[in-house]
């Protein structure tokens, strides 16, 4: 990367403002899933231990620029605290002259965690003056640790880097591009492509991207039907996109044309509806008008995982059924296996999407697995082929 890093900044005895993605789920006033956090921490010890006076600032929902207490980051600062073993101080403005203040009376190594960016409008308008006031509470310093928000062009992640001396990638905002970057550019092959979830529109620049770069695409999940459906297949009450129907068979007639290996669903687990516990495995020729595709089927798992088992680089994103539900869990839950097996082999492997993510949970394999991003449409955009305006934004390393 041609970027600055947090390695190359003199940080001992400077505040530096250090954007991270704490936009964490809250369960009960108290932070249910830390991975976010967890994720920041080697970014955060590096700066404590160079004597760094840290100013971290993040969002948290979509409070559409009005405080209100339920998108409140004084949770994750509780967390925040007990991860790093030392308090962290909390602001309950991220501009103003209380965070002033309280950044000006930081010591070497403290750390101080302002209040949600996304309670003030200009945050995400990417307005001058609001990125100009969050310059203000550090010494000309900023780090971006925050890969997940990378997409957004906002004041906090975008604006402020115009009011900074230097502006750096984080520890895990380098190590999310490492990754990715790897699987896009220059991936040991076979790479293959696993993409599920509900919508069609969602992903279509990821697929049309990586059917250029990748050596197969797996597609499964309630995606797969607007292509069945434009492939002339009958898919019952499945979840279809009927305005996406040209596109996907436009996509699937040039997989064709270019003989890429696009593998769709060959069997799948229907219902009545989600709720149904009343299960049916049927082969994808023969779903009835009143069945509801909810998972892949079993012989779809053996031949994705076929592909999977051969692959060098896989990139996953998206579940394969509606595995939050026992009944429709299998597929995605067998994928996951796969992906953890070939990973053992030798294998890359990427997940992205927070879906898939808690598959890997459930299925127990989330520790074989190469890359866990904590990107959701983060790296959706990178696998898209996008630029990420939080990683433009970021200073270049001087020529040598
Ligand atoms: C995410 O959870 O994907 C990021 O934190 C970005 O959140 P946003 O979609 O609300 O901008």
């Amino acid at each position: 990367m041609n970027k600055l890093s947090i390695r190359d900044l003199d940080l001992s005895g400077k505040r530096v403002f250090i954007r991270v993605d704490f936009n964490v789920p809250l369960e009960n006033g108290a932070v249910s899933d830390d991975t976010r956090i967890r994720e920041t921490l080697p970014t955060l010890r590096l700066a404590i231990d160079r004597g760094a006076r840290l100013v971290l600032a993040s969002h948290l929902g979509r409070p559409k620029g009005k405080a209100d207490p339920k998108y409140s980051l004084q949770p994750v600062a509780a967390r925040l605290s007990e991860l790093l073993g030392k308090p962290a101080k909390f602001a309950s403005d991220c501009v103003g002259a209380d965070a002033e203040a309280m950044s000006n009376l930081l010591k070497n190594g403290d750390v101080l965690l302002l209040e949600n960016v996304r309670f003030h409008p200009e945050e995400e308008k990417n307005d001058p003056q609001f990125a100009k006031r969050l310059s203000m509470l550090c010494d000309q310093l900023f780090i971006c640790d925050a890969f997940g928000s990378a997409h957004r062009a906002h004041a906090s992640v975008v604006g402020i880097t115009k009011y900074v001396k230097q502006a750096a990638a984080g520890l895990l905002m380098e190590k999310e591009l490492a990754y990715l970057g790897k699987a896009i550019s220059n991936p040991e092959r076979p790479f293959v492509a696993v993409l599920g979830g509900a919508k069609v529109s969602d992903k279509i620049e990821v697929v049309q991207n990586l059917m250029k770069l990748a050596d197969a695409m797996l597609i499964g999940g309630a995606m797969a039907y607007t292509f069945l459906k434009s492939q002339g297949k009958a898919v019952g009450k499945s979840l279809v996109e009927n305005d996406k129907l040209d596109l996907a068979k436009g996509l699937l007639d040039e997989a064709r044309k270019r003989n890429f290996k696009l593998l769709l669903p060959v069997d799948h687990v229907i219902a009545e509806s989600p709720e149904s516990t009343a299960t049916k495995t049927v082969n994808i020729d023969t779903t009835p008008d009143g069945g509801m595709g909810l998972d892949v089927g079993p012989k779809t798992v053996e031949l994705f995982s076929k592909e999977i088992a051969k692959a060098r680089t896989i990139v996953w994103n998206g579940p394969l059924g509606m595995f939050e539900k026992p009944a429709f869990a299998n597929g995605t839950l067998g994928i996951a296996r796969a992906v953890a097996a070939a990973t053992k082999s030798g294998a890359t492997s990427i997940i992205g999407g927070g879906d898939s993510v808690a598959a890997v949970e459930q299925a127990g394999v989330a520790d074989q697995i190469s890359h866990i991003s904590t990107g959701g449409g983060a790296s959706l955009e990178f696998l898209a082929g996008e630029k990420l305006p939080g990683v433009e934004a970021l200073t270049d390393k001087p020529a040598r």
